[in-house]
């Protein structure tokens, strides 16, 4: 415990710091060409974040040394040797700034932190590809502003800063292909980057347009799925001319099932997990029954879970007949939510069952046909257990056994309208 404890903390820590490490790469990558272009006039302070640099860089080396566990295989060395050389103030051991370049070096890792980040908050993944791009294009978009200002100069009479916003412009404007500016590319490598930046920005744009539409679509995937599916099952409906009451109850059933969520089907959604985490998920699911049959509340974990693992969610509409009198036994179920009504031969109701209860045990224990139907009085979600694993469960838990015969014998002797 003490050790899952200790992990988690560790892994907190250094959750922030790579947070740390990708804050201070991006300001690296912000600063470093805007210092070779425009130098002190443009970065004043430079040396410092420098030296900052160097110092956050070397001690993200040193950490990684330390925790052997984060650096795996040929490509966790390949990439701590280019944290190395990220780290080290090249520009300022040999006096050519263009060396400096090489801190860019670090922006490896904030890929690394995004991508993982990626596989691991996929609740967010749609709005994180969103934020991603847009990280990396206003990054590209600096680089190119500083190209542009070390082609170009700022203009006579002005100052760096205002040069450097005038070339943010001019990238922007042609990025965008809106060349809503007079300043035309004069010599010949000015007309090259300028033919670059507009085949990168028409790149962006296509990139912008195909995914942002396709991202935003895919904002809530199972919202999509479900009225997809109900649009196909409504022109469906119309097309083979099915009865407009019906038609209203199928989709009433659809979005009864959509608002509790029950839309996905636990069976197959959770099919690839490894049985403890099955057992841990199927009993959070089934919380709701578990925690409302009495019986369970005296029961022992192995047989909750066991019986968490085979029951199966049904939904049932008002009206609905579960089974009826005299059919043959093939299942019994546990109320999540909703209320039935067990109704006798003559039609009379025996006894309304509500959330917790459980009914169609007297089938399976008796070995005989039905002794009541039992109908939905409103919306309900039930648990089925087939009576295959009914079987083997009551053949392996005395303590379930008795139960169930306890409360087959009382309903047995029981002919009146009863609230169990
Ligand atoms: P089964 O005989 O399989 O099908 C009808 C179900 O109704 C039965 O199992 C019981 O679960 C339930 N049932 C029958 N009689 C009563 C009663 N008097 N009170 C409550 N539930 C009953």
């Amino acid at each position: 415990m003490i050790e899952r404890r200790r992990h988690h903390s560790w892994k907190t820590a250094w959750g922030f710091w790579r947070v740390l490490i990708a804050v201070s790469a991006t300001f690296a990558a912000l600063l470093v060409p805007a210092h070779i272009v425009g130098g002190e006039t443009l970065v004043p302070h430079y040396r410092w974040y420098d030296a900052f640099l160097t110092f956050i860089f070397f001690t993200d080396v040193v950490i990684r040394l330390r925790a052997p566990q984060n650096v795996v295989g040929t490509r966790g060395w390949l990439l701590l040797g280019v944290d190395l050389v990220s780290a080290v103030p090249l520009a300022a051991l040999t006096g050519i700034p263009a060396f400096a370049l090489a801190r860019l070096l670090k922006l490896l890792r904030v890929a690394q932190l995004l991508s993982s980040w990626r596989y691991h908050r996929l609740q967010y993944w749609n709005i994180l590809r969103l934020v991603y791009f847009g990280y990396w294009l206003a990054i590209c978009i600096h680089w190119l502003a500083c190209g542009w200002l070390a082609l170009r100069g700022a203009s006579p009479g002005t100052d760096l800063w205002t040069g450097y916003l005038h070339s943010l412009f001019w990238v922007l404007s042609t990025l965008t292909t809106l060349g809503f500016t007079d300043n035309m590319p004069r010599t010949n490598p000015e007309i090259v980057y300028a033919a670059v930046l507009m085949i990168f920005g028409v790149a962006t744009y296509g990139y912008v347009i195909g995914n942002v539409a396709n991202i935003l679509a895919n904002i809530d995937p199972a919202r999509a799925r479900y009225f997809e599916h109900m649009e196909k099952l409504s022109s469906f409906m119309n097309y083979r001319g099915i009865p407009a009451e019906l038609q209203r109850r199928v989709r009433d059933y659809h979005a009864y099932v959509w608002e509790h969520r029950l839309g996905y089907d636990e069976a197959t959604t959770l099919s690839g997990l490894p049985p403890s985490l099955l057992i841990e998920v199927s009993m959070f699911l089934k919380r709701d029954v578990i925690q409302h049959v009495p019986f369970f509340a005296t029961a022992s974990d192995e047989l909750i879970q066991e019986i968490a693992l085979c029951m199966h969610p049904v939904v049932y509409m008002p009206g609905d007949v579960i089974f009826r009198q005299g059919e043959r036994g093939r299942d019994m179920y546990f109320i999540s939510r909703g209320a039935v009504e067990v109704l006798g031969k003559d039609g009379q109701p025996m006894a309304i069952l509500r959330k917790g209860d459980v009914f169609g045990e007297m089938a399976l224990v008796l070995n005989k046909p039905r002794t009541a139907t039992v109908q939905a009085t409103g919306y309900c979600d039930l648990y089925r257990l087939e009576k295959a694993m009914f079987d083997d469960i009551l053949s392996r838990y005395p303590e379930f056994a008795a139960h169930v015969r306890a409360l087959t014998r009382e309903r047995r002797g029981s002919r009146r309208v009863v609230n169990t």
